[in-house]
C-alpha cells in the first residue's frame, strides 16, 4: 500500500539568543546578539502506511512536537521534505487540516470560555461537517468518551481528563483519515489513560485512522501500537516493531522488593540487586529469562515480603541502551 505519509531528510532548526554573562552583558546583547542553532529535527525519515497506529517516542526536548508541528503544516521545514496525503502539509494547510486531526496535550483547541457543546457546534461550521453526520458522530463520540456530564462546562473549568476527552472528539467530528495525538495521556492517572487508550484503538480499528502518538512514556506504546519510533536530540534513534526494542534494548525489568525486615543477604537467583537501602532492594532481571510472578515465588520462598512493585524500563533508559549498543557497535567494527 503506498504510504499516507513519507518524510524525507526532515530538518528543522531553531536560532536562538546565547545568554550571556557578565557587567555589560546587556549592552553587548543589544549591539551584537549571539545565536546558537538548535537542531530540533535533524535529517529524519520515515514513512507511515495508511491505518497504522505509531508510537512516536523519545525523552523531552527530543524533537517529537517539531516534527508533529511540520506534519501538520504549523511549522515550516528547514529543509528536507513532507508529503502527507500527497501534498505538502504547509504550502496547503487550508485543505490539508480537512484531513486530519490533532490533540495536543499541553493546550486546547476548543474555546476557552465557551460551553464544550458551544465549542463543538463552532467546529461544525468551520469544518462544514453536514447536520447528520456530525449528529451521528456525536452520539458516538458522547458514549464512548462518556462528555454527557460535562457538555455545557466552559472549557476552563473542566479537568484535565475532560478536557482531553473533548479535545479528542473535536478533533475527529469531521472525519479526518489522520489523527496526530502529541502527549494525549501527559498528567492523567490510570483510569483516564486507560479510557483514552480503548479510545485510539477503536478510531485505529473501526474507522482505519492512521493515528501517530508522541508519548514519553512506553507504557503507552506498549498498550497501543506496533510500530515505534525513538527519538533523541533530534535524530532518529530506531524506527521498528516494538517487539524489536524490546527484545534488544528494554528486555530488562526491576523488580522492587520490600522485605519484612533488614535481611544481611537478600540473593534470588535469575536476578541481580542493584540497589539497597534499608528493607528495600531493587532487581534487576531480563523480561525473558524469568517471569516477574517466578521470581517473586523465589523470593517469597526465602524471605517475608511486605510489599512489590515491578518497573518497565524509562524511555531514557532505552535511549541510553542504544546509545551504548551503537559505541560497542563501533568499537567492535
Ligand atoms: N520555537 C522554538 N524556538 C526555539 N527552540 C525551540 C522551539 N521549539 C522547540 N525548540 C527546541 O527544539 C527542541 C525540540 O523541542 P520539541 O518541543 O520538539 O521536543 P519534544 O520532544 O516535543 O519534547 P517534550 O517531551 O518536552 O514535549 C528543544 O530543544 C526545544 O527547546
Ligand atoms: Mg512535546
Amino acid at each position: 500500500m503506498a504510504p499516507i505519509i513519507t518524510v524525507s531528510n526532515l530538518s528543522k532548526h531553531f536560532k536562538v539568543a546565547r545568554r550571556r554573562e557578565g557587567r555589560w552583558r546587556v549592552l553587548r546583547d543589544l549591539f551584537a546578539r549571539e545565536y546558537r542553532t538548535v537542531r530540533a529535527v535533524d535529517d529524519v525519515s520515515f514513512e507511515i502506511a495508511p491505518g497504522e497506529l505509531l508510537g512516536y517516542i523519545g525523552p523531552n526536548g527530543a524533537g517529537k512536537s517539531t516534527t508533529i508541528k511540520m506534519l501538520t503544516g504549523l511549522l515550516v521545514p528547514t529543509s528536507g521534505v513532507i508529503q502527507v496525503n500527497g501534498r505538502t502539509p504547509w504550502r496547503e494547510r487550508l485543505v490539508h487540516v480537512r484531513d486530519l486531526g490533532a490533540v495536543f496535550g499541553q493546550r486546547t483547541t476548543l474555546w476557552w470560555d465557551l460551553p464544550v457543546i458551544e465549542s463543538l457546534a463552532l467546529l461544525q461550521h468551520v469544518y462544514e461537517i453536514p447536520a447528520d453526520r456530525f449528529r451521528r458522530n456525536m452520539d458516538e463520540f458522547k458514549a464512548l468518551l462518556e462528555l454527557e456530564p460535562f457538555l455545557d462546562t466552559p472549557v476552563r473549568s473542566l479537568s484535565l481528563g475532560q478536557r482531553m476527552r473533548a479535545d479528542l472528539c473535536a478533533a475527529l467530528l469531521h472525519d479526518p483519515q489522520l489523527l496526530f495525538l502529541d502527549e494525549p495521556m501527559i498528567g492523567l492517572d490510570v483510569v483516564a489513560k486507560e479510557r483514552i487508550h480503548r479510545f485510539i484503538q477503536y478510531i485505529n480499528r473501526q474507522r482505519r485512522t492512521t493515528v501517530i502518538l508522541t508519548t514519553h512514556d512506553l507504557s503507552d506504546v506498549e498498550k497501543l501500537c506496533q510500530r515505534v519510533m525513538i527519538i533523541d536530540q533530534g535524530r532518529l534513534l530506531f524506527d521498528g516493531p516494538l517487539d524489536d526494542l524490546r527484545e534488544r534494548f528494554g528486555g530488562r525489568r526491576e523488580l522492587i522488593v520490600y522485605f519484612a525486615q533488614a535481611y544481611p543477604s537478600v540473593d534470588v537467583e535469575g536476578a541481580q540487586v542493584t540497589e539497597r537501602n534499608g528493607t528495600r532492594a531493587t532487581y534487576q532481571f531480563e523480561r525473558d529469562s524469568v517471569t516477574a510472578s517466578a521470581l517473586i515465588g523465589r523470593l517469597s520462598a526465602r524471605y517475608r515480603l511486605r510489599d512489590l512493585q515491578v518497573r518497565e524500563p524509562e524511555i531514557e533508559e532505552i535511549v541510553r541502551h542504544i546509545y551504548e549498543d551503537r559505541l560497542l557497535a563501533c568499537s567492535t567494527g
